[in-house]
Order: structure tokens, then sequence, then C-alpha cells
């Protein structure tokens, strides 16, 4: 996972619980003297570990969590890399355009990134299909990202996740719908 996945966790931690409990979380998890650089890749496990103790902390659950830290991790990301985003006149066309424009463009920016596969379409004037397959099994990161977006956009959403990796499907499915 990149460096800037694991500088936008830092942000929020210390943001909302402080730098002592970030260090404390980075001494159970991390090589000593840790530093992340977004653009270099740090291992997965060290992600995981460090979301799981962020879930103790707040005492949420790892679902919640990660959808709590997609829905910020959406407007770090946003921040950081303003021109792709702005291409984006609406919720919708974003969402639709992931794999092929947002995940494309990361793919020229960053070394080997390991990113999702992602199938979104419009169903109908309030209803979007996706997706979302990856080894890595981030589903409610991604549903927070999506969250994010709506955000973003003004938007009020709903997804609902009826097919999940975690629960023995391929692949998962989310069913957007907004107004
Ligand atoms: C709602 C929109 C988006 C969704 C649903 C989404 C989904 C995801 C997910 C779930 C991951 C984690 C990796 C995995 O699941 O295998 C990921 C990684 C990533 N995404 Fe997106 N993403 C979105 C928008 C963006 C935007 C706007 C950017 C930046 C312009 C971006 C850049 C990245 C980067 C840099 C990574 C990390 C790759 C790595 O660690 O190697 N994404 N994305
Ligand atoms: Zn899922």
């Amino acid at each position: 996972m990149k460096g800037i996945i694991f500088r936008c966790l830092e942000e929020l931690v210390i943001n909302t619980k402080g730098m002592d409990i970030w260090e404390q979380l980075l001494e159970a998890h991390c090589p000593e003297d840790r530093v992340y650089v977004s653009a270099r890749s740090y291992p997965d496990e060290e992600l995981v570990g460090l979301a799981t103790s962020v879930a103790e902390v707040l005492n949420l659950s790892m679902p919640d969590t990660l959808k709590a830290f997609g829905t910020y991790l959406f407007g770090f990301l946003a921040k950081r890399h303003t021109s792709i985003v702005e291409e984006f006149s609406s919720f919708e066309q974003l969402i639709v355009s992931i794999d092929d424009v947002i995940h494309s463009e990361v793919k020229k920016l960053y070394d080997e990134p390991n990113l999702p596969t992602i199938e979104a379409a419009t169903y109908d004037e309030h209803t979007i299909h996706l997706t979302y397959r990856s080894p890595r099994m981030l589903c409610f990161c991604a549903e927070g990202l999506i969250y994010g977006c709506a955000e973003h956009f003004n938007k009020n959403i709903n997804i609902a996740h009826p097919k999940c990796m975690h629960h023995g499907d391929n692949e998962c499915l989310l069913i957007i719908t907004h107004s």
C-alpha cells in the first residue's frame, strides 16, 4: 500500500486522538523510525495492523473503521490530486470513471500501485451498480470513499452491499442509490 494512504490514516488519528496515540500505534505495528513517504510502498499488513488498533481505540468494528477512514480518504486524495477530481462535474460521472480514468491516472503517477478492479455502471436514474474485486478485500474502505465522494458533491446517497468477498462471494456488489 502506498505511503499516501498511511499518511491519511496518520492525519486522521492525530487530528482525532492526538500524537501520543499515533506514536503508540506506530510502535506496536511498525519497524522503528517509520516515516511514510507518499509515493513509496509499505506492507499491507502494516495498514491492517494500524487499522485494527484504530478500531480498538475508537471502539468501532473493523468495517465501520474502514468506512470512516475511506470517507476521510476521499477528501485527502482529492486535495492532493485536484486535477484528477476536477475532471468530474458530478458524483455519478466520477463513480462510473473510477477504473478507466481515476485509477488509470494513478497508474501513471505512482510506481506499480496495487489497485482494485472496479466496474461501475448506471442502472437507472437513481442507481449505480458497482462491483469491487481485490485480493486486499478493502470493500468497506471503497464504501467509505464513495460516501466521501458524495460529500464532495453535496449528494445524499445510500449504499447496499448485498454480495461481499468477506461472506464468501467472489466479488462485492455495491448498490448505490442517489437522489
Ligand atoms: C469513490 C472513488 C474511489 C474509490 C471507490 C476507490 C477505491 C480504492 C480502494 C478500495 C483502494 C484500496 C486498494 C484495494 O482495494 O485493492 C484504492 C487505492 C488507491 N486509490 Fe482509489 N478509489 C477512489 C478514488 C480515488 C481517487 C480520487 C484517487 C486519487 C486521485 C485514488 C487513488 C488511489 C491510490 C493512490 C490508491 C493506493 C494504491 C496503492 O496503495 O498501491 N482513488 N482505491
Ligand atoms: Zn464486500
